[in-house]
Parts: C-alpha cells; structure tokens; sequence
C-alpha cells in the first residue's frame, strides 16, 4: 500500500491534499507522526508572530491574576504557520487541560453538547477549521460561548420552552486558514483575534536551528539559510524539508548538513532555490506557454495539468501569488515578469497584443 493510499484510509476519501508534494504546507500523517517532537513547548520555543505573542502573554497574565479563563481566541491565517502550535501553548501556559476538536467532527449539536457538557473549569477547548462548523451548531455554540450554558428549546408553537443547561467557564480557541468564511456572529463572539503571517527567512533560519537541535543534527548556518530559503514562509515546511535533507546528509554525508548538501538534497526533490517545486513551475509553464502569459481561468490552467482547480487554488496558487510570480486580475491569472525570468522563458514584459502581430 503506498503511502497515500495509507493516508486517504486514515484521512478519508475526500481528503484532497496532495501529500507527495514535499512543499505542501497542510499537514499530513508524517507531520504528525515525525513532527510532534519539533513542535516549540513554550511561547519562549515559539519563533516569530511577536505581536500575537506579547499580546497573549499580557491577556493570559491578567485572565490569571483574576482567575477567570482567558477570552475565547480566533487565529487566521495559512496552513502550517503555527495556529495549533499556539492554542496548545495557551493552555500550558493557563495550566488548563487542552481539548482539541475539528469543525467537520461536530457534525450534530449532540456532538457538540457532549464535548461541551465534558468541560471542566478553564478548559481550553480547541476547534481546527472551525470555519466547517455546521449551521445548527454554530448556533448552539453562542450562547456557550457568550454566557456558558446551552439552550434546547423543548416542545413546539405556544408550548414552546426554552431549557438552559449551564456549562462550567472554558476557553474557545478557533483555527480557520479562511476567515472569509466565518459567520459574523461567531467571528463577533471572540474576544482577541491573532492574524498569523508567514514567517520571514531569519525567523525560518532560527526554526531550522532549533528543529536541527531537537534532531540532534549538525548542520551549519549556510545550510539553515539554504533549507529557510526554501521553506515558502511556513515552519512546517521547514521541518519537512530538513527532515529530508537529514536523510540525504545520513547517507551521502556523514549526517552533517552544510549549503552544499541542503541544495543538492532539495534539488534532488524538486525543490528550486525560490522553494518552488515541480507542480508550481508546471503551472507557471502552463501560464506561460500554453496561454502565452495569460489571463487564463484557473479551471483551464487545471485542465492543461490535469490536476484539481481547487486543489491549485489551495496549495499552489497563493505561494506564486505571495511571491509575485502570478498575479490576479478579473479576467483571469496572469503571469509576471518574474514568473518569466524565473523559467528562463523570454518575452515577459511584451504585452499580448504585441504578440499577436
Ligand atoms: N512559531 C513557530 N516556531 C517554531 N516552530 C513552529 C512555529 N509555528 C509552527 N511551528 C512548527 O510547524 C508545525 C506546524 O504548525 P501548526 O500545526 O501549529 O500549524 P497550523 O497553523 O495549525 O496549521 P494548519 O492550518 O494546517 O492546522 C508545528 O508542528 C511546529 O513544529
Ligand atoms: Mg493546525
């Protein structure tokens, strides 16, 4: 059995993500499973995001001096940045238990209702993808958040009644990678809200140290900042790539990581210098050659490649986007002069019409 089809047994068949793409930011089962050890265990391990940090830091010190949970918190932003990193250093930090949960698990209100009624007293109750929750849930989820207790309305038209049962006083955390999809009520429901940003080549540069320390890995500054290079801007990238280049610097080197290695390991995967794999250059390609620059759809972009348009759209399109290789305009995405310089392809900068003549 190969490894994604051991995936899409555990994960479910409508899992999309793409986990033979060393550079695909959404976790997968190796993440999990050789990742867990690299994950920081404290706000002092946790790198970068210093706004969301020291703003959590004076939240938690003042909820706890008071001794009431912290506020429910909502963090946004792209996979792999850190959001469930954080929400479990939150309840370390509260000294509470953490209590994680996904918008798709809670399918029913009873689903719901037993997690919440299992609550004990500061409990940090965590959802991932919380952008997934159902409509009737998310209903039931308001008054628990905003008064800790549930409503069930018993009996129908004039007999009608509502029941309240109360909940001891926990802590939401929300993780969403598309806040545009959250209701307004519920986004309106959390109390501190944290954008996680991709994280800048220094901060990758200090998680690939650490990451190689936990590892037990020698590696030198060259080849942290040719791994942070590549890394998209995203920790779990990073680590998945340094794993990698483990492996190759194990056999091939001794086990000691320099530039030379880290490139000619990555290289090796697919990965260029800018950190973009074989699937990205074969959309840039695509833009380039087949729709000579564009604009073109992204549904035909995923025709020519025979691959998902949402899938392009989730995982492949916005690192392009982010570094300027593609851009989007109304009538469909167009490629760059970068995009063309980085292929090696002349004619970036000839308009379309010019081309036509
Ligand atoms: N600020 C950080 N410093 C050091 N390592 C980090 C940091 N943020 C994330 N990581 C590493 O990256 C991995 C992925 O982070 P995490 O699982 O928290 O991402 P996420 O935002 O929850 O992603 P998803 O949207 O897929 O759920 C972690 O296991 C951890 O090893
Ligand atoms: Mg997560």
């Amino acid at each position: 059995m190969s490894d994604s089809t051991a995936r899409k047994r555990l994960l479910g068949p409508d899992d999309t993500r793409t986990p033979e793409r060393v550079v695909d930011p959404t976790d997968t089962l190796e993440d999990e499973v050789y990742g867990a050890s690299l994950r920081p265990r404290s706000f002092d391990d946790y790198v970068g995001q210093e706004r969301i940090v020291e703003n959590l830091r004076i939240a938690i010190a003042a909820a706890k001096r008071r001794g009431e949970p912290l506020e429910h918190v909502l963090f946004y932003g792209p996979p792999g940045l850190g959001k469930t990193t954080l929400a479990g250093l939150i309840a370390r930090e509260m000294g509470a238990n953490f209590r994680p949960t996904s918008g798709p698990t809670l399918e029913k209100p009873k689903d719901l209702v037993g997690v919440l009624t299992a609550l004990e007293e500061g409990d940090v109750f965590f959802v991932d993808e919380i952008h997934r929750l159902g409509r009737v849930v998310e209903e039931f989820l308001y008054p628990a958040m905003e008064d800790f207790q549930i409503d069930f309305v018993v009996d129908r038209g004039a007999y009608a009644k509502t029941l309240k049962l109360p909940l001891k006083r926990f802590t939401l955390i929300g993780a969403t990678t598309r806040a545009g999809m959250l209701t307004a009520p519920l986004r309106e429901r959390f109390g501190i809200i944290g954008h996680l940003d991709y994280y800048s080549a220094a901060e990758l540069e200090k998680i690939v140290r650490r990451s190689a320390g936990v590892l037990a890995v020698p590696i030198d500054d060259e080849g942290c900042r040719t791994i942070a290079a590549r890394s998209r801007g995203t920790p779990r990238v990073a680590n998945r790539l340094l794993r990698r280049v483990r492996d190759y610097a194990e056999v091939r080197a001794q086990g000691r990581i320099t530039a030379a290695v880290a490139d000619e390991a990555l290289s090796r995967e697919g990965v260029d210098e800018v950190g973009l794999d074989r699937l990205d250059r074969a959309f840039l390609r695509t833009l380039v050659e087949a729709y000579g620059g564009g604009p073109a759809g992204i549904a035909a972009i995923a025709a020519s490649l025979t691959e998902d348009a949402e899938t392009l759209e989730d995982v492949v399109e916005p690192y392009l986007l982010k570094e300027g290789f593609v851009i989007r305009t109304a009538s469909g995405r167009k490629a760059t002069p970068s995009a063309y310089r980085h292929l090696g392809v002349a004619g970036g900068a000839v308009p379309s019409q010019e081309r036509l003549l």
